[in-house]
């Protein structure tokens, strides 16, 4: 039984939740592919997307998600609010729950932010990403995409490339993969893999010719320069050089390897261009997940809060 008001964290879920959201999620993509996309599973609720942070990805696909579960979608965005003009992130929220939604998806830049707003409504809140802690939606589309490629999540090998320190993407992937019994290493310059990873049952490379070895699944992560106050290498050129997935590099993965990344990409970063053409699809394929998995998750948050 679904027995969750709100989606905050992966570190909060059991696997059964997981799988769940698995199983609606398959049979969702499959009305994706039919003539008409919509399901009246959500007539007469209303969801709200409130973006305090900039979002193409998330943002799109929540709403198209709510659309075709026939809610009623309300999409905030803190650029174009009343916030410039000065009003408080509390009153915008209680502003918004004078509507009565059922279900807010919130994004915010910092931290732990889910919890203040739960003092402020009565909806079920989804965490569209908060700050450098949780992205739990994105690691579900993650890891509902590697179970459709390889047929499962048990004891593979998954290795996060890049700005540990600052992603809530590589959080909400390990614990996520963890449940699963997978093994995780992460890698990047020593300045972007706090002490923390060290403590969380990772492994830890520096090196990323040494930890290609032998993976199953890569997700590449894109430098966050909007979260640094100051820099964590010495150059973008040094760091291009030793962590860049590049033509090179790629031949030392293990044949079948997944390649990922969460999006926003910048080519010649994290991925060079010269690989665009090859990987390109199938990260885009993983942006498509996005849909599937949150109509199951507003779909869950949506019909079984009665029950709770
Ligand atoms: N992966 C991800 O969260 O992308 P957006 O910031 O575009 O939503």
């Amino acid at each position: 039984m679904w027995d969750k008001k709100h989606i905050i964290a992966i570190k909060e879920l059991e696997r059964r939740h997981i799988e769940a959201i698995f199983n609606l999620a398959r049979n969702f993509k499959e009305l994706s592919q039919r003539e008409i996309k919509k399901t009246p599973a959500l007539r007469g609720k209303t969801v709200v997307n409130l973006f305090f942070e900039n979002s193409t990805r998330t943002r799109t696909s929540f709403e198209l998600a709510a659309k075709r579960l026939s809610a009623d979608v309300l999409n905030f965005s803190a650029s174009m609010s009343s916030l410039s003009k000065g009003e408080s992130i509390v009153d915008t929220i209680k502003n918004l729950e004078s509507y009565h939604p059922d279900i807010i998806v919130a994004r915010v830049g910092f931290s732990a932010s889910m919890r203040t707003f739960m003092r402020y409504t009565d909806a079920s809140i989804i965490n569209a990403g908060d700050g450098a802690n949780e992205h739990p939606t994105q690691a579900l589309l993650d890891m509902f995409t590697v179970e459709e490629a390889k047929g499962t999540l048990e004891s593979l090998k998954v290795l996060i490339v890049g700005d540990i320190r600052h992603s809530r993407v590589a959080r909400s992937n390990i614990f996520g993969f963890q449940k699963f019994s997978s093994s995780i290493r992460v890698c990047g310059p020593t300045t972007l893999v706090p002490y923390e990873f060290h403590k969380i049952g990772v492994e830890v490379f520096d090196d990323l010719d040494k930890a290609l070895d032998d993976v199953d699944v890569i997700i590449m992560l894109r430098i966050q320069r909007e979260r640094q106050e100051s820099s964590f290498f010495p150059s973008l050129r040094e760091y291009v050089e030793r962590f860049s997935l590049t033509p090179g590099r790629i031949k030392k993965a293990k044949k079948g390897c997944l390649i990922m990344h969460p999006g926003p990409i910048n080519w010649d970063i994290e991925i060079s261009s010269a690989l665009k053409e090859r990987l390109h699809p199938f990260i885009l394929h993983q942006a498509g997940n996005g849909l599937a998995v949150r109509m199951a998750v507003l779909y869950l948050a949506g019909t079984r809060r009665k029950e709770l």
